[in-house]
């Protein structure tokens, strides 16, 4: 939780103090849902992390949560403001909050032992929320958050450097320990599917001319091109060996730090 909340450190847009505060939320489904501290020239319309992460989190349809962790750069390592743990109190209840700095120093405590009379119920033990958000026929159309599995560890630093040769060559897929499990019996495969996010592309066309494909147009739907309204790749490639959570694989065709969403297995089709 605390590697969580110092990555997400990273995004938060703090110009006027240069005080970063990440945090991170863990739900009730195991999933994390991440906040920075945000800022604003006019400077008391900053928001801090902690609550950019729990209205990040409710509006992406979680209701239930066990923890928080929250990371800065101060000995010791900051606690949630006054605000923050109302907030929390109410949208999250009695969670765990772990408070960390990036020398490796933490504190834990629940949340009330920060907030000893909180104004207020927690609103999910007031009135139980149901886990299943009312249906809407356009509901299809909110953003999907995924939690990465792991990275790729390959030569390639940019997409332009990947060599014509990348079907030859050997890549590695790091896997957080926490999945490492999820990979019993992957060694009986020859060939695995490694789903990734293209974390450095940024916008898409719906039409465009592909070079590996004698210049013709092609839809994106159509090909494999990069700019896709959904950055996500799909890499079919041979495993070599795994090592813990390590694995070798050959012809990946992904840059060095790629966030890796999912590992699956290659259907094998009988023979005709
Ligand atoms: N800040 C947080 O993000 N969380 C806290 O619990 C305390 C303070 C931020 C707000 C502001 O951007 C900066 O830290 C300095 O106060």
């Amino acid at each position: 939780m605390l590697k969580a909340a110092r990555a997400a450190r990273m995004r938060a847009y703090a110009p006027y103090s240069g005080f970063l505060v990440g945090a991170a939320l863990l739900t009730q489904d195991k999933r994390i849902v991440t906040g920075g501290n945000i800022e604003n020239a006019s400077y008391g319309l900053t928001v801090c992390a902690e609550r950019v992460a729990i209205w990040n989190a409710v509006h992406a349809g979680h209701r239930k949560f066990l923890k928080i962790a929250v990371a800065t750069d101060s000995a010791p390592p900051a606690s949630p403001c006054g605000a923050c743990r109302q907030v929390l109190w109410e949208l999250a209840g009695n969670i765990e909050v772990i408070m960390g700095n990036l020398s490796g120093e933490q504190i834990k405590m629940p949340l009330l032992d920060l907030l000893v009379k909180p104004f207020g119920e927690a609103a999910w033990e007031a009135n139980p929320v149901d886990d299943h958000l009312p249906a809407s026929e356009e509901t299809w159309r909110l953003p999907v958050t995924f939690n990465p599995i792991g990275y790729v560890v390959s030569d390639y630093p940019e997409p332009q450097k990947l060599p014509e040769n990348y079907r030859e060559l050997l890549s590695k897929v790091v896997i957080d320990p926490e999945f490492e499990e999820g990979l019993y019996r992957l060694d009986e495969e020859r060939e695995v599917i490694v789903i990734s996010h293209l974390h450095q592309v940024r916008g898409y066309t719906l039409k465009e001319e592909r070079s590996g494909r004698g210049h013709q147009v092609y839809g994106v739907f159509a090909c494999r091109a990069p700019l896709r309204p959904n950055a996500l790749a799909q890499s079919t490639v041979e495993l070599v060996a795994i090592d813990k959570n390590v694995l070798t694989v050959r012809g990946l065709d992904l840059i060095n730090g790629t966030p890796v969403l999912d590992i699956k297995t290659v259907i094998s089709r009988k023979p005709d």
